[in-house]
């Protein structure tokens, strides 16, 4: 392997981030391949039993063992981090690997956690009950209310966690006020930025520590493969990350490495092109249904947080029916064009009813208190052509009887 200027941080540092995404991280074979290679292989073998060994003992740069390191995914790793402005980053195997690992990797029994109340199920499921079970206590808060997060903090307050915008209900947290306060109190900040990826939204810059992805979003865009990203300081990812994800496994297959690799390619175009239809079709919805949770819509309560923090406002928002479940499951049932799924970040439109689909497992009460109610839908907007989107959901809104 060759390293080319992709891997060389004084060199890649100032490129800017459409050219980070396309050569960011490149390693070359021998055979000089334009496009990354695919490094299928779960092991690598050594020239002689001295090399190993000084592999193994970190004296010889060179790959080991695919749990430990393998080049395609250390070409994303790199790109990731370029396009984050991280120092360093580590990729896993979904986005719910991610965030499981950015927060196991450092808590111990005894921490504690102050948590987002509205957040995806499965990573609020992480702190209402994965982590209570080894002794790290939570705290639940309205994450939009920058007092209560300076409330909630105890002495052995250790992590700080949130998705802004937050899935499906598009809550927007201070992400400049939270991680202030996180880094005033020695706090580490953890940043799910799955709803934006860094092509709309880098948390670091605004004092975050530690940013986690589902890769499957916007990075691969093309709903193709699970995928997870960390990035954070070469410290922390070294001494806290790498210790706990060499040995227990949660990595990224090569495979879907190399598809995320080819997804990053046209990160920049489809999220602003899906954030520029997102903007039209929710133009549309708004004159159709009764509220709408859009955060480039001035009805939004935190328009101007939005602007603020985000570069464009994504493919995704939701909205909310009078009629409850039974319309909003009419408005799926009627759409002739944009699928009845539960993915987001994809390039083709994608509908669904978070209270019986990605929330389903929060129960009534656990939506009610989140802000999800029966009547609420959440839309990805993907490439189609925006006229397209607002035809379909025209006839799906008259056929419900909105
Ligand atoms: C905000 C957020 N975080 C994390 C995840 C989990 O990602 P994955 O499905 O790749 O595990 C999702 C999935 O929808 C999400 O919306």
């Amino acid at each position: 392997m060759k390293r080319t200027t992709g891997q060389d941080r004084t060199k890649t540092q100032h490129w800017r981030p459409a050219t980070r995404a396309v050569r960011g991280g490149t390693w070359r074979s021998e055979m000089g391949e334009t496009s990354e290679a695919l490094f299928l292989t779960s092991g690598f073998s050594y020239d002689d039993a001295a090399t190993v060994a000084a592999r193994f003992a970190g004296e010889e740069e060179g790959m080991t063992y695919s749990r430990l390191q393998n080049p395609t995914v250390a070409m994303l790793e790199e790109r990731i981090a370029l396009l984050e402005g991280a120092e360093a980053c580590r990729t896993q195997a979904s986005g719910m690997a991610a965030m499981t690992a950015a927060l196991l990797c450092q808590l111990s029994a005894g921490d504690h956690m102050v948590t987002a109340r509205a957040a995806f199920g499965s990573c609020r499921w992480l702190g209402d009950h994965l982590l209570p079970r080894f002794g790290v206590e939570v705290t639940t808060i309205d994450a939009r209310d920058n007092a209560a997060w300076e409330a909630a903090i105890r002495p052995n307050t250790k992590v700080f966690f949130f998705e802004s915008p937050a899935n499906p209900t598009m809550d927007i947290a201070d992400i400049e006020f939270i991680c202030g306060l996180a880094r005033a109190h020695g706090i580490t900040s953890v940043v799910d930025n799955a709803f934006c990826s860094p092509a709309l939204q880098r948390p670091m810059e605004f004092g975050a520590d530690v940013v986690a992805y589902s890769a499957t979003k916007l990075m691969d865009g093309q709903g193709r493969v699970l995928a997870g990203a960390v990035c954070g300081t070469e410290e922390f990812i070294n001494d806290k990350l790498l210790p706990f994800q060499r040995n227990t496994g949660p990595n990224l297959s090569p495979f879907n490495a190399w598809v995320v690799l080819k997804g990053l390619e046209t990160l920049d175009l489809r999220a602003r092109r899906q954030s520029e239809n997102a903007l039209k079709v929710g133009r549309f919805v708004e004159s159709r249904v009764p509220t709408i949770l859009h955060p480039w819509l001035e009805s939004h309560p935190q328009h101007a947080l939005a602007h603020k923090q985000m570069d464009a406002c994504g493919p995704i928002f939701s909205m909310v029916l009078d009629g409850g479940r039974a319309q909003a499951h009419a408005v799926l049932d009627a759409l002739e064009l944009i699928d009845i799924s539960n993915n987001i970040g994809d390039s083709r439109s994608l509908m669904c009813h978070p209270a019986s689909s990605t929330h389903h497992n929060m129960g009534p009460d656990g939506r009610e208190a989140m802000g999800i109610g029966e009547g609420m839908l959440r839309l990805n907007v993907g490439l189609e052509d925006a006229d397209d989107l607002i035809e379909d959901l025209d006839q799906a809104f008259t056929k419900a009887g909105l």
